[in-house]
């Protein structure tokens, strides 16, 4: 009877300590495996007004989840490119004393077609197209 007792206890003791364990390491494995979240697929988002940016000048938008930049050229052109710098994806913006696209993390700068013109960025920054549709603006990947 005493004997049963003590391997009772063991037996909890044992599995307490395993119950341990395993709620340290579940957390940390789930962390370093984090489950597949499918990733909404955008082809299109509205990017503002016309009137909201003046020429020669550009913008950041949300394009799904990531970011763009939307270019304002002149009164009638506008560009739109991924935002993400094709060297290690800092968020580029619009140089407007350079009509430049710049990367400010290691001083890329990119052409307003999207072309690397200085710096680190071993790649084009992928161009979107840009609807001007009455007052309101529209960004759309490139079919
Ligand atoms: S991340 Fe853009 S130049 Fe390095």
């Amino acid at each position: 009877m005493v004997e049963e007792r003590r391997s009772l206890v063991r037996w909890l003791l044992g599995s307490g300590f395993l119950a341990s364990i395993v709620s340290f390491l579940y957390p940390a494995f789930r962390f370093m495996n984090p489950p597949q979240v499918a990733e909404a697929s955008v082809n299109e988002v509205p990017a503002g007004k016309v009137r909201d940016l003046k020429p020669n000048s550009g913008k950041i938008v949300r394009f799904g989840s990531r970011p763009a930049l939307l270019v304002r050229v002149n009164d009638t052109e506008w560009r739109a490119f991924s935002a993400v710098c094709t060297h290690l994806n800092c968020t580029v913006q619009f140089q407007e004393e350079r009509h430049m696209i710049w990367c400010a993390c290691h001083n890329g700068f990119y052409d307003l077609h999207g072309n690397v013109v200085s710096g680190p960025p071993p790649r084009p920054l992928e161009e979107y197209a840009v609807h001007v549709r009455g007052d309101d603006l529209v960004i759309s990947k490139r079919a």
